[in-house]
């Protein structure tokens, strides 16, 4: 158990979130910094978020959300795109094979439909196997736009309307049109990089998110640098709109 100080000086126990997420940014920064190429920065980025994702399982987080290509990624030169999808279908074969291991459930949020027929077959597979798997959970947004969720959404919704298998609308029904569905909204988010901006990322679950920014880039983002995250959220008062 860890624990931090409060604003009293009084040592307090660490709050640890059920569900964190991250904007996995500035991956193109530090290649960039080392004068080398920014595909060598995404490889770095990928190292640090099975790292990173380790970590938050053995803290006992329930849920840690990552967003590693947005549906604006695509203006990017085709071959960093090529590159990033490379990179994408190295982590899912390998999470294959250890995801029962170690415990792992891991799902894909996003349009998998551009992808590669190969990536969509290990995504599938991955949420095969994780069906089966109790506990932690990794969501891995790919193709993943928040506006573009909401949109997919309301158009199933109204499929579902005019076939009469749904009535009138409310927040928790619409919740469940969204990739999201089932799982709670994220307690902290975190944006490294120095980018003080969601960049279309869980733009609904993020109502009532505390927002954590640093300007450490990905590749370097520490278990240090988390926890540092973790402390500051145990700091915050949250109410949602009340006293
Ligand atoms: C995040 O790093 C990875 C993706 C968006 C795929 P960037 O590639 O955006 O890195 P910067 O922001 O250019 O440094
Ligand atoms: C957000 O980063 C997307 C991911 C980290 C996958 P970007 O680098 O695409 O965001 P902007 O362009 O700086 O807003
Ligand atoms: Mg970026």
């Amino acid at each position: 158990m860890k624990f931090f100080k409060n604003k009293a000086g009084r040592a307090e126990e660490l709050r640890i979130p059920r569900h964190i997420a991250i904007i996995m940014d500035g991956n193109g920064r530090w290649a960039k910094k080392r004068g080398l190429p920014r595909t060598a920065g995404h490889a770095a980025g990928a190292e640090t978020f099975r790292k990173i994702a380790t970590r938050c399982k053995n803290l006992g987080l329930e849920y840690l959300t990552v967003y590693a290509f947005s549906t604006e990624n695509w203006k990017r030169p085709p071959e960093e795109v090529a590159a990033i999808m490379t990179l994408l279908e190295k982590y899912l074969l390998e999470a294959i094979e250890k995801m029962e291991k170690e415990g792992i459930r891991l799902f894909i949020m996003g349009d998998m439909a551009p992808l590669s027929p190969r990536l969509r077959e290990l995504a599938e597979l991955t949420a095969e196997i994780s069906k089966k798997l109790e506990g932690f959970q990794v969501n891995l947004c790919l193709n993943y736009g928040g506006r573009d969720e909401i949109v997919r959404a309301v158009r199933k919704y109204a499929q579902d309307y005019k076939s009469g298998l749904v009535g009138g609308l409310d927040e928790e029904g619409f919740g469940r049109y969204l990739y999201s569905a089932g799982i709670p909204d994220p307690d902290l988010i975190i944006r490294p990089s120095g980018e003080l901006r969601l960049s279309n990322f869980l733009i609904w679950q993020s109502a009532y998110s505390e927002l954590y920014f640093t300007d450490v880039l990905w590749p370097d983002f520490s278990e240090a640098e988390l926890d540092r995250a973790i402390e500051a959220y145990s700091r915050r008062e949250r109410r949602f709109g009340g006293t």
